[in-house]
């Protein structure tokens, strides 16, 4: 990798403030000045600016627990937006495997690894997502089979992929789909006839929301938690 690009990808300079850098002579390889923007760094060498050790950013896999308010969008003029509640480095290089409503809660899984992410979002892939609904009017039994069956919503092609209902009471239940069409749970609700009030994702594919993460607070995926979503475990 060239130099100026190695200094982008490890600390928040753009390359042209990289390249001042360079010019000034602030960026050492193994101790000695290098100023030359195109030089190829390899992975043994050891690359410092104005004394501090470089190191690339690697991927990276992190589980919020989203608060209400706030918007799965990396920009709005109304509404905060998630990536700003991480304080971390280049949080514009990551981006959110499945959004959620800005009035839902819960489970966010944030990357910057494109392939990992599609296997949460894609169709194909059937992940599984749980979320505890609160609605308006009391729960039916029926609505376990319709559910599982399908229902149709407005302005779609065919039914909804058979989804797992679990009546917890009479107005909240668990609902797992392996879908994730815009606004799915509000609109399945809206199809039979009832009103979602409350939505909170609990789980996402084999992963559960940390029941220690408080709403706004993050954690970085163990390597097992990411491995599971990569062997597409549900
Ligand atoms: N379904 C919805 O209707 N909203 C969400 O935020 C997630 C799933």
């Amino acid at each position: 990798m060239r130099l100026d690009k190695f200094i982008c990808e490890s600390t928040s300079l753009t390359r042209s403030l990289a390249k001042k850098a360079l010019h000034r002579g602030e960026v050492c390889c193994n101790g000695e000045v290098v100023k030359d923007s195109s030089f190829k760094v390899t992975p043994d060498m050891h690359i410092t600016l104005d004394g501090e050790t470089l190191s690339l950013i690697g991927l990276r896999y992190l589980m919020m627990h989203k608060p209400e308010g706030i918007i799965c969008s990396t920009q709005d003029e109304e509404y905060q937006c998630v990536l700003s509640l991480l304080d971390i480095e280049k949080p514009e290089l990551l981006h959110i495997a499945g959004r959620l409503d800005v009035d839902t809660t819960g489970l966010v899984l944030i990357t910057d690894d494109g392939q990992w992410s599609h296997q949460i979002t894609s169709p194909k892939k059937a992940c599984g997502k749980r979320y505890r609904v609160t609605v308006a009017d009391p729960l039916s039994p029926e609505l376990v089979a319709q559910f599982a069956q399908g229902v149709q919503l407005n302005g779609e092609d065919g039914l909804t992929r058979p989804a797992k209902l679990e009546i917890q009471s009479s107005h909240e239940a668990l609902l797992t789909i392996m879908e994730g069409k815009y606004h799915q749970v509000k609109r399945m609700f809206g199809a039979v006839g009832n009103k979602v009030v409350g939505l909170h994702r609990e789980a996402v594919g084999p992963l559960e929301l940390d029941a220690d993460l408080q709403p706004g607070e993050w954690r970085y995926l163990t390597d097992a938690e990411v491995e599971a979503v990569r062997q597409g475990r549900s």
